[in-house]
């Protein structure tokens, strides 16, 4: 996958620069469940990859390996050529790297949106307040929100505090960011507003790994759809392949019932 050009769209190419994020025969148990089995997935810079599968195939604690969240048993992951980092500043540098986003938002409620765009720079980066500061309300301004700033998170819609999220992660200017279903908790009318800055971000050449079930997005954002059965990859292909002509009967089975239900 990693060395040639990716077309993303029509006319829209990104050039690959070498692998981004590499797992290598990665395992993971919570207690007698083997929730990761020999995972191999190899992601490129600029690549967008979309992961879907039924419940409890183990999409969540994919994600929640990459930037550490999760340890693992055995295997390896790597970003951008070093291992992952175990512990202390080394640590903290890779969540910074390593850009997550959640369903639940998990923004700060006691901060305003502003201090949440900040805090990362600042603590983690070392940015001067200033520079933080105004980083912070053009990335806000980017993401559709630039008059919410001095609100607090409970006082913003659903749609508007998951793009504050999004504002976060882009603050510490991360290698990567994963998205664990952004959308899957915001009412039908603003799930769109998430994608469509979601599907600038990929246009703009962001490294993302998506767990998600709207296909739409999938379809015209991502450069590879991974489908995840049991803890296991069982198929990976390019969007388009992969909705038309999915080769496993796993596969099969979970789009006959996410499309038609
Ligand atoms: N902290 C934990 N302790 C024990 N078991 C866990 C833990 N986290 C997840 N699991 C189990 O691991 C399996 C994979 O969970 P995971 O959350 O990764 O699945 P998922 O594909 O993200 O599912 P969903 O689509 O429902 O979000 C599930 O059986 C889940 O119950
Ligand atoms: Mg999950």
């Amino acid at each position: 996958m990693s060395g040639v050009a990716k077309t993303k769209g029509p006319g829209d190419t990104v050039p690959a620069a070498g692998d981004l994020v590499v797992l290598n025969g990665v395992n993971k148990h919570f207690g007698a469940l083997h929730v990761l089995q020999d995972i191999d997935l190899t992601i490129a810079r600029g690549e967008v990859v979309v992961v879907i599968g039924p419940s409890g195939s183990g999409k969540s604690t994919l994600c929640r390996t990459i930037n550490r969240l999760e340890t693992i048993d055995s295997g390896s992951i790597s970003i951008d050529g070093k291992p992952l980092p175990q512990e202390g500043k080394e640590l903290a540098r890779l969540r910074a790297d390593v850009g997550m986003v959640f369903q639940s938002f998990n923004l700060f409620a006691h901060k305003t949106v502003l201090e949440n765009v900040m805090l990362g720079q600042v603590k983690v980066r070392r940015t001067e307040k200033k520079v933080a500061e105004k980083k912070a309300r053009a990335l806000l301004d980017r993401v559709g929100v630039g008059s919410q700033s001095d609100k607090y998170p409970a006082q913003l819609s659903g749609g508007q505090q998951q793009r504050v999220a999004i504002a976060r992660a882009l603050a510490m200017d991360p290698k990567v960011i994963l998205f664990d279903e952004p959308t899957s908790a915001l009412d039908p009318e603003m799930i769109n507003e998430v994608l469509e800055v979601m599907q600038q971000l990929a246009r703009d050449g962001m490294t993302m790994v998506v767990v998600t079930h709207e296909m739409g997005f999938a379809r015209s954002a991502a450069n590879r759809v991974v489908f995840m059965a049991d803890g296991r990859i069982v198929e990976e292909a390019q969007p388009e392949e992969f909705f038309s002509n999915p080769r496993s009967d796993r596969a099969k089975d979970f789009l006959s019932k996410i499309l038609h239900h």
